[in-house]
């Protein structure tokens, strides 16, 4: 029997600096009230110059280490999809300033979605052998890509990164990960989009909408992808896992906005109580929004060892990615 990769630690780390609605409120023409009712969302936090990615990661990283009682792994491999710069991956030098040695580290690029299609990416390098235990991050800094004049965009994201660690272990412990859905639809790119910066805006010099290196995002279509996507991938999953809605006790969605997850909890006749969420006070962190849950409802208590949890997440791209375990004694 091959391994089974089981969670054994988890880590969330936010940049200090908090950003209100109120703060934001002025110079975008918006106010509380419309981005609260709209969105769940109070405050997020944006990391201060200096501060990059990798640095998020890197504490992140630091403490599902610290969780799962290891000093090292033989892999990272981190979701982001603002990275520390185009080329090289962010992953190498988390591992260096984590003093991880010359681990295997990589990118992986799934925006929102990029951190359950990292643990698909680590529970197969468990399976085959190649890695026996594996630091999982996921860590975005939207705050360098938001158009300050925007106040679609501007209002919704938050930086901040997250971090699980997994280890080979054998199928029907808790913590171990029990079946995986994902997808894609690269035909709806457009909905969010950092246009500029890339190969294609080389090969249509002239395109002005490909001058543009912010985010760039269509919200009410997104809105409804989100609710379809998260709610399919996580039904396959549970009919792959062998659970009924009934049997989940907390659904861990990506934290895009709360009415997105209340609709998705509608959707899989599910409780809006189990779904479990910090949107209010992290926003959207992307690719750290499910581990930085996780790891924030661990240390409060709302998550116990022997919860039955699914994780389902959706981003860019698009894509979108589910998986379930038992959650462990962390
Ligand atoms: N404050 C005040 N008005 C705003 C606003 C803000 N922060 N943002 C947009 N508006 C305005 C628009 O300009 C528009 O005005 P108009 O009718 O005069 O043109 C109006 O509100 C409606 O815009 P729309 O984008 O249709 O609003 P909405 O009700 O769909 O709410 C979002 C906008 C972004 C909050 C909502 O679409 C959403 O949450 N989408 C999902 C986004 C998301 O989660 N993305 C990440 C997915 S991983």
């Amino acid at each position: 029997m091959s391994p089974t990769a089981v969670l054994t630690g988890i880590g969330g780390y936010v940049p200090p600096r908090r950003v209100t609605n109120e703060e934001l409120a002025q110079s975008l023409g918006t106010n509380d009230e419309w981005i609260r009712s709209r969105t769940g969302i109070q405050q997020r936090h944006w990391a201060d110059a200096g501060t990059v990615t990798g640095d998020l990661a890197a504490e992140a990283g630091e403490r599902a280490l610290k969780s799962a009682g290891v000093r090292d792994v033989d892999l990272v491999v981190l979701a982001t999809s603002t990275g520390n710069q185009p080329m090289p991956a962010t992953a190498p030098e988390v591992a260096a300033n984590l003093g991880l040695g010359q681990v295997a580290a990589y990118d992986v690029s799934a925006a929102c979605a990029g951190f359950v299609y990292a643990l698909t990416a680590a529970a197969g390098a468990i399976a085959i052998g190649a890695a026996e235990r594996v630091l999982v991050i996921g860590a975005d800094l939207w705050s360098t890509r938001l158009d300050p004049a925007d106040r679609s965009t501007a209002i919704i994201f938050g930086d901040g990164a997250g971090a699980a660690v997994l280890r080979a272990g054998t199928a029907g412990e808790a913590g171990s990960l029990l079946g995986f859905d994902a997808g894609s639809d690269g035909d709806r790119r457009a909905l969010a989009v950092v246009p500029g910066g890339g190969s294609r805006q080389r090969s249509h010099p002239h395109a002005p909408e490909l001058a543009n290196e912010y985010l760039t995002m269509r919200g009410r279509d997104l809105f409804t992808q989100a609710v379809e996507h998260m709610a399919g991938s996580s039904q396959r999953l549970l009919g792959r896992v062998g659970w009924t809605g009934a049997d989940v006790d907390w659904c861990v969605a990506h934290q895009a906005n709360i009415r997105i997850l209340h609709t998705v909890a509608d959707v899989l006749r599910m409780p809006r109580e189990r779904m479990l969420s910090n949107v209010d006070h992290v926003g959207n962190t992307s690719a750290a929004s499910i581990p930085l849950l996780l790891s924030e409802a661990t240390a409060d208590g709302r998550l116990e060892a022997g919860d039955r949890v699914v994780l389902t997440a959706f981003g860019g791209g698009l894509s979108w990615a589910s998986t379930a375990l038992i959650w462990p004694d962390l």
